[in-house]
């Protein structure tokens, strides 16, 4: 695996929440809480990265994590570019490491990268200067850390500590990065109870998600959880066979107000987005009181300062 920190401990990259101790995400988490602002108050801005360039390389489609790494660079003070991949060189062929040399010959300091293909941010990582550091914004099926972090912090807001929850994660975790890196989150700062609810066809392999229980059943899954995250179906990472129907999905797994109601009272709802209203989730439990959807929107864009906040800062001995 690609190391992610310096020498010194401090973070360089960030791939994967695997491996991160329980200390450094926490202190991620409280950065970035101090970031985060109720809605209608003028958003927290700061000069702490003038002069610094950050780079958006995107190769698969995204709203929220692209918008939010712009704004919370732009928030810090960074300058910000975003490659339109559709437009640049990479359709002529060139490599995603040649485009990074460019961007790197230009003084930009951080990369932040999403790609269906497993492995890229990684060996971007391994190849950049040593002041160049890495962010990936989601790996194929692999990994989505920055995420991982912002359902963390929005379940240590309503919950307080991760101790002691029942969380459970449903839908089509097989092809999720977001379960891949919440597992890792939720693991590492201490929740022991992690239910994966899944039909048999989306259920990951055998040796992933260590630890966590396994349900086919959304009823069993869901009884007196106290954290319910709902995940789309990654149509884009299936085979057409496999492609569930999606009335007979909703049927079996679609989480309605009824449903909800076998979760523990307070419990709260989360999907990283899109959502597919009607397939994974009805209308009245994504905008009902119990969902923290929109919180995780805006904590994104608090933790992804903090992170850039990390890599930058430290590489300065700021
Ligand atoms: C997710 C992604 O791209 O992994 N979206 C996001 O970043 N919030 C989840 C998804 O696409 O379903």
């Amino acid at each position: 695996m690609t190391e992610q920190l310096r020498p010194d401990g401090t973070l360089r990259h960030l791939l994967t929440l695997e491996g991160l101790s329980r200390d450094m995400i926490e202190r991620l988490l409280d950065r970035a809480q101090g970031f985060v602002r109720p809605l209608g108050a003028r958003p927290p801005v700061s000069q702490s990265l003038t002069g610094r360039t950050v780079a958006n390389l995107f190769t698969e489609p995204s709203t929220r994590t692209r918008v939010s790494f712009e704004l919370a660079a732009k928030r810090l003070g960074a300058d910000v570019v975003n490659l339109e991949v559709q437009l640049s060189s990479r359709v002529k062929g060139e490599s995603m490491l040649d485009t990074v040399y460019t961007l790197q010959a230009m003084h930009v300091d951080v990369m932040v990268i999403r790609d269906a293909e497993a492995g890229v941010p990684a060996s971007v990582a391994a190849n950049v200067a040593p002041h160049v550091s890495v962010l990936s914004a989601g790996e194929a099926h692999v990994s989505h850390p920055t995420q991982g972090l912002l359902d963390a912090l929005t379940v240590r807001q309503h919950k307080k500590s991760l101790e002691g929850l029942s969380i459970a994660i449903v839908g089509d975790i097989r092809h999720s990065r977001v379960a891949r890196s919440d597992y890792y989150a939720f693991r590492t700062l201490g929740c022991v109870d992690l239910r994966i609810v899944a039909p048999p066809a989306l259920m990951p392999a055998a040796e992933e998600f260590a630890g966590c229980s396994r349900h086919t059943s959304l009823k069993t899954g869901l009884k007196d959880a106290d954290v319910v995250m709902m995940l789309r179906i990654q149509r884009e990472r299936m085979g057409h066979a496999n492609l569930p129907d999606a009335d007979r999905y909703f049927a079996k797994y679609g989480l309605t107000p009824e449903r909800l109601a076998g979760a523990r009272p307070g419990a709260i709802v989360m999907h990283p987005q899109p959502m597919n209203r009607g397939i994974e989730i009805s209308s009245d439990v994504a905008d009902g009181p119990q969902s923290v959807i929109r919180d995780q929107v805006r904590n994104g864009v608090a933790v992804r300062m903090a992170v850039l906040e990390a890599v930058l800062a430290a590489g300065t001995g700021a």
